[in-house]
């Protein structure tokens, strides 16, 4: 049986799983680059995949964007938790992050994350129908224009109102590695008071 090296060392499955993180959030084609959020309330549930646009430890940070119109903001601000989950198949490792998450709409956090964002991803925020509004037929929602090209920086800046940078400052996290000799599993919880992780192993 081919025997996979185990990590032994809390800190180090920590910090394995914050370098994922970032990885994910800087690479294109990175697993993790492309994670399933959830929010619940009380009496509803949703799903859906998003991109991790950022991923900070030492903020412990998640953040990704999307469109101030759509329903799951809504959801994000009336829920107190928000769930992650990430799946690398290769390395065998799952991460679920959970926290509270912050919408941010046309504040420094979103100007400084919008500087950051592609022409082509600001298409999308040009729609000139909220995201999930019904339609008689197939539709994108983009203005006719910039259907077949990317806006100008200028023409893009219209669509600065619809955005959303939403932040989750983790509170939980934890690993889970598939591996031949039995599977690990371990917990970090946010100690606020001692301002540090606190882990743990768990029985997968
Ligand atoms: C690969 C992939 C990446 C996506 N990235 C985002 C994203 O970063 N932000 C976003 O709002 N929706 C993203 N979506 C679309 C969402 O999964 C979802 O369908 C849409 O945002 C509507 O969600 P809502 O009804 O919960 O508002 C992505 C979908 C896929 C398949």
């Amino acid at each position: 049986m081919m025997s996979e090296p185990l990590l032994t060392d809390l800190d180090a499955v920590l910090a394995t799983a914050w370098a994922a993180l970032e990885a994910g959030a800087r690479q294109a084609k990175h697993p993790f680059h492309t994670p399933v959020v959830a929010t619940g309330g009380a009496d509803d549930c949703d799903a859906r995949v998003v991109v991790l646009r950022r991923a900070s430890p030492e903020r412990r940070e998640l953040a990704f964007h999307t469109d101030a119109r759509a329903p799951k903001v809504r959801l994000l601000q009336a829920c107190h938790t928000t769930a992650w989950a990430f799946y690398d198949p290769a390395a065998k490792v799952q991460v679920r992050a959970k926290g509270t998450t912050r919408v941010h709409i046309g504040d420094a956090v979103a100007e400084q994350a919008w500087a950051r964002t592609k022409l082509m991803s600001r298409r999308c925020y040009l729609a000139e129908t909220a995201p999930s509004a019904p339609a008689e037929e197939p539709t994108s929602g983009l203005p006719a224009a910039f259907i077949e090209r990317s806006p100008t920086a200028l023409e893009s800046e219209a669509g600065f109102v619809n955005f959303a940078a939403c932040v989750t400052t983790v509170a939980r996290l934890e690993w889970l590695h598939l591996a031949a000799r039995g599977h690990q599993r371990a917990a970090f919880a946010w100690d606020a008071d001692a301002a540090q992780w606190r882990g743990t192993w768990l029985t997968p």
